[in-house]
């Protein structure tokens, strides 16, 4: 019998969790809750396990080992301290919280519960990225001088819950959920923080109260350049990162694609197969837990990412460059 999970939230992403743990041996999920309760009532028939309406009430009456957190951003502080205050390790989904001081309670009441948590950066298991950090850290491409991440997709989807679009419940709009995947996806990338941010951002004719689109330069720690660029208006997809060296450059298509050139026209590279990105996470959070260590995507990392997710709409607001606050 392996660790007993129980699932805060039975939406879209909690399927994808549901079926990593199946497939395995350590993880065994226990109950369900969502305030929707048909949604609990599906998955939980669909998996065998009781279904709650209230994660409180399932947190204290099933104790479960381990909480996944898939629910919108604005609950995640709340259901992360709920769950470590009861002794509970934590998987909880990105980004970590709706502000840096949030994430400084939940850290706070991790350490206090004795518990481990992780943030479910999935950016650090996707195969087709893996691969590109071989690229880098490798070093046969020379030194990394500039980074340029463009994201657009329709962020208005007739499939996309509600919440997604107040601010209030979801913390901003594509720059914060799809943004906190490329700045995850830059820092981890490059073993940097980001430490500054200067962004325009656009709120024209998007549904809610969140912004449509943005565009900012962000320079890393040790002075690298980057740009992020990301439109969730109706427009041809795209999904591209690209890396540019003193002798070389990586074109990133996560999740697909990678291209590498060292002086001539791109040629795809191979890319290893790799396990199940959520079955990779809950292994990082199971070894902090056996190890009694932090997760190697740590708290204080998934924090950083929320600090440059606040630091672009402080930098839209104040027209400015804006410094990433620690
Ligand atoms: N890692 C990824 O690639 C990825 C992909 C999609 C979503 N996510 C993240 O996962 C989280 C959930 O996103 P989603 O797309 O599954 O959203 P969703 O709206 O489909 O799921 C959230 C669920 O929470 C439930 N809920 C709301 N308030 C509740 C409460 N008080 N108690 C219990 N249940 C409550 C809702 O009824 C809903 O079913 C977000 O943080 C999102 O950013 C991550």
């Amino acid at each position: 019998m392996g660790y007993r999970v129980a699932v805060i939230g039975a939406g879209i992403i909690a399927g994808s969790h549901l079926k990593a743990m199946r497939s395995m041996d350590a993880l065994a999920p226990c109950a369900i809750a969502d305030i929707a309760r048909d949604r609990a009532d599906a998955l939980a028939a669909e998996h065998g396990i009781p279904s709650y309406a209230d994660y409180k009430q399932m947190i204290e009456k099933e104790r479960p080992d381990i909480a996944v957190v898939t629910l919108p951003h604005y609950l995640h502080r709340e259901a992360a301290c709920f769950a470590a205050a009861r002794g509970c390790h934590v998987m909880l989904e990105k980004p970590m919280a709706m502000s840096a001081s949030e994430c400084d309670e939940i850290i706070e009441a991790v350490y206090a519960g004795g518990v481990k948590l992780m943030v479910g950066h999935t950016q650090h298991y996707d195969a087709v990225n893996l691969a590109a950090k071989a690229w880098i850290d490798g070093g046969r491409l020379g030194r990394l001088t500039m980074i340029g991440d463009r994201r657009h997709q329709r962020y208005d989807t007739p499939t996309r819950p509600a919440w997604f679009f107040e601010k209030a419940k979801a913390g901003g709009g594509i720059l914060t959920n799809l943004g906190s995947h490329s700045i995850d996806k830059i820092q981890w990338l490059t073993g940097e923080r980001i430490a500054s941010v200067t962004s325009r951002i656009r709120y024209a004719e998007m549904r809610g109260d969140i912004e449509g689109g943005g565009s900012a330069f962000l320079v890393t720690e040790s002075g690298i350049p980057a740009t992020l660029s990301q439109s969730g208006y109706p427009g041809a997809v795209v999904d591209e990162t690209e890396f540019r060296f003193t002798g070389g450059s990586m074109k990133l298509l996560t999740g697909r694609e990678l291209w590498i050139s060292e002086g001539g026209d791109y040629e795809q590279v191979p890319v290893p197969p790799q396990p199940d990105p959520f079955v990779r996470q809950f292994e990082d959070l199971l070894g902090a837990i056996r190890d009694n260590r932090e997760p190697e995507c740590s708290m204080a990392y998934s924090r950083s990412v929320v600090a440059v997710v606040e630091s672009l709409y402080r930098s839209h607001e104040r027209g400015a460059e804006t410094q990433v606050e620690r």
